[in-house]
């Protein structure tokens, strides 16, 4: 049994990675390979951060183009065999649908609003109003299309709960166990607090990857929650 914990392994370099996954794979179910890391490494760094571990994979790539594109993107790392993957749900439902339907196998993974847009920055992109509308919007949208996951910050959770209701999993960043430094995330909550909002899935980087012991922060992170 292992915590719900996606850990971002968000790591300089490939080694890096794989010493932060060896080290956490017995605490949590997930391992979160984004952007950067994809980007520099190529597709090899999969196998290194699994290795045996029996981990399940989140590759968070935020794909974000036409239908068919992404379809051919999603078909292009189905081999890797993520468990999630993340889209962007202002593509459109038929962007989302496209993944979805390319990508059998994989819980397709949608992001409403990203957590770093203020209201002045979700203005000058057109979309007016509070926040929470579009991400409750673009959330029943996603899910609409097929998306079998949601990416949403704690403070979101409850209302995307309330929007799509039970059967989707709701994933969520900016989770910091109590007495830790928020770093750079403006919007946090406990762990405890964030699967009590409705979450199903909690991506912990920084407070386990930036630990002297990161196996150590995992298991005591793990050890406070329900194991899945
Ligand atoms: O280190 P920290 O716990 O802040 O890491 C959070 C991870 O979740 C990072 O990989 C970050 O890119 C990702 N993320 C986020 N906020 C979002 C979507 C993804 O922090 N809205």
């Amino acid at each position: 049994m292992r915590a719900p914990i996606a850990v971002a392994l968000d790591a300089p370099d490939a080694e890096t990675a794989a010493r932060w996954a060896r080290a956490v794979t017995p605490h949590v179910s997930v391992v979160k390979v984004g952007l950067e890391l994809f980007c520099r490494t190529g597709p090899s760094i999969v196998d290194s951060v699994r290795g045996g571990s029996g981990a399940e994979l989140f590759l968070d790539l935020k794909l974000h183009d036409i239908p068919n594109t992404v379809g051919g993107a999603v078909r292009s790392v189905a081999r890797l065999k993520p468990r999630y993957l993340t889209v962007h749900a202002s593509g459109g439902a038929d962007m989302v649908r496209a993944a979805v339907d390319a990508g059998e196998g994989i819980t397709i993974a949608a992001v409403t609003v990203l957590t770093s847009m203020s209201d002045q920055v979700l203005d000058s992109v057109g979309l007016q109003g509070p926040p929470i509308d579009a991400v409750r919007r673009l959330a029943a949208l996603a899910v609409g299309a097929g998306a079998g996951a949601l990416v949403c910050s704690p403070q979101e959770v409850a209302a995307v709960r309330s929007e799509v209701g039970d059967g989707v999993v709701l994933i969520t960043p900016g989770v910091r166990p109590a007495g830790s430094d928020a770093q750079d995330q403006a919007r946090v909550a406990t762990p405890e607090q964030a699967l009590a909002d409705g979450a199903d899935l909690l991506v912990i980087g920084r407070p386990i990857t930036g630990a002297a012991d990161p196996g150590a922060a995992a298991a005591r992170i793990a050890a406070a929650l329900p194991q899945r």
